[in-house]
């Protein structure tokens, strides 16, 4: 939505421009200008967002406060810049900063999390969890080839291929073929031998190991095992609520 609005905004300054309505210097002002000037409605709604935030309370767990600096980069010239591919590999020209914000940023998560540069590679272009499941799957995983994950009522995640009865809920489940696997309900720990039954069955290409809302540590060597059982599936870790722990040690 805000981009919408934005983008509304920029056309509008074009359109200015071309008419010839505005003297270039008036349109410089007009990009100089505070949201608060600029357009005082949305700024309006950014506002009572910021009071809404600071007085409220929701607890989901993967909502955060980002701090200034985070907010300072991201509001920055950085955002002006296209910079599809990979560094020293773009599709357009004028990366060369670009290119070493996220050369920075791949050795720093390696640092952080104790890896050899020769063993492991870093992408950190996923806006956030949600796109960066969907492109592994797009890289592992071919068109409706298939992924287990665990079932979004039993503490999964929606980019983990839920789907209901009825509807494809997720992308990951419209473009991949999905089977859940499920908590023991007498327990409420994971089935990992219906797991691997299934898996063994359905032999998907992908099982993630991963939970939203799971109160206990995951048996990596049971995962692998489905994995095994299911013909050599791959064992992906979305380890979106424990990073920091695991990059803690
Ligand atoms: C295990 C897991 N993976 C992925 C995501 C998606 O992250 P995001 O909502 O930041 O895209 C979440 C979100 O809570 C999650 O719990």
């Amino acid at each position: 939505m805000l981009f919408l609005l934005l983008a509304a905004n920029q056309s509008n300054i074009f359109r200015i421009k071309m008419n010839g309505d505005a003297s270039s210097s008036s349109s410089a002002s007009m990009m100089n200008q505070n949201l608060e000037t600029f357009d005082p409605e949305l700024f309006a709604v950014v506002r009572a967002e910021k009071k809404r935030q600071a007085s409220g309370l929701e607890m989901i767990a993967s909502e955060n406060f980002t701090s200034r600096a985070v907010l300072q980069c991201l509001g920055s010239c950085l955002h002006n810049k296209y910079s599809e591919g990979q560094p020293g590999q773009r599709y357009y020209g004028g990366n060369e900063h670009v290119d070493a914000m996220e050369r920075l940023c791949q050795s720093r998560c390696l640092s952080a999390f104790g890896l050899d540069p020769e063993c492991w590679g870093v992408n950190v272009q996923a806006y956030s969890g949600s796109p960066a499941n969907l492109a592994v799957y797009t890289a592992l995983v071919e068109p409706h080839g298939r992924i287990m994950g665990l079932d979004l009522p039993d503490g999964g995640h929606l980019s983990h291929g839920f789907q209901t009865p009825r509807k494809k809920i997720s992308a990951t489940s419209l473009f991949f073929e999905s089977m859940p696997y499920k908590v023991d309900p007498s327990t409420g720990l994971i089935d990992y031998d219906e797991m691997e039954r299934l898996a063994s069955l359905f032999r998907p290409k992908v099982i993630v190991a991963g939970v939203s809302c799971y109160s206990r540590h995951l048996d990596y060597a049971r995962f692998r095992r489905a994995c095994d059982a299911a013909g050599g599936a791959l064992l992906m870790a979305d380890m979106a609520h424990v990073a920091g722990l695991v990059a803690a040690g």
